[in-house]
């Protein structure tokens, strides 16, 4: 099996530091409002639950998990709804909560769906972007970090399945 040692990228301390900052922007702009948070599975899980713990507003979380079907190296492919929020998000103040925007195909593609919904406002916390490979523009009304283009792992993001459970956003060094 490939080894590979992570190496520190941004650290537990600057994640928690950033998320204090987006948590404390978050509760200003919704003014004491209920929000319902929908955080994307699998890779926003460590961000969605340190998140919403610093969110001092009523909160209802939610859940759904997309795929997308691209040519197996990148995301060209449809997006598609694996597992869907159980709320109506009619009329409701919705914030989505991703790992990452990459190409920005799966944001792009989920706003679309969730705008047809007519929630009241309808916003995006990323914890990362990488600017170098935007090819579909969206909006991050609230980003933790914008990042160069390496693949990243760790609070949450995967590669092959594993490293989510690291307790800060790494770079892999192949062979160590
Ligand atoms: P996009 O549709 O190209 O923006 O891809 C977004 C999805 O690709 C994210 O939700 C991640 O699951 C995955 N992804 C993109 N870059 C990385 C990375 O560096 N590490 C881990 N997953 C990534």
């Amino acid at each position: 099996m490939e080894h590979f040692t992570p190496e520190v990228l941004i650290s537990e301390e600057d994640i928690a530091l950033r998320i204090d900052a987006l948590a404390k922007a978050i509760t200003e702009e919704f003014n004491g409002e209920e929000i319902i948070v929908i955080c994307v599975l699998k890779g926003a899980f460590m961000f969605c639950s340190d998140l919403i713990k610093k969110i001092e507003l009523p909160i209802k979380l939610e859940f759904m998990q997309l795929s997308s079907y691209g040519d197996g190296t990148t995301s060209s492919g449809n997006v598609k709804i694996e597992m869907d929020v159980t709320e109506n998000l009619n009329g409701k103040n919705v914030l989505i909560v991703e790992d990452i925007v990459d190409t920005g195909l799966t944001l792009t593609t989920l706003l679309e769906m969730l705008k047809v919904r007519s929630p009241k406002s309808l916003k995006l916390a990323s914890l990362l972007f990488k600017p170098s490979r935007n090819k579909h523009p969206v909006t991050i009304d609230y980003l933790g970090f914008e990042i160069e283009d390496k693949f990243v792992i760790g609070y949450g993001l995967d590669y092959a399945g594993r490293y989510r459970e690291l307790p800060y956003v790494g770079v892999l060094n192949a062979g160590n």
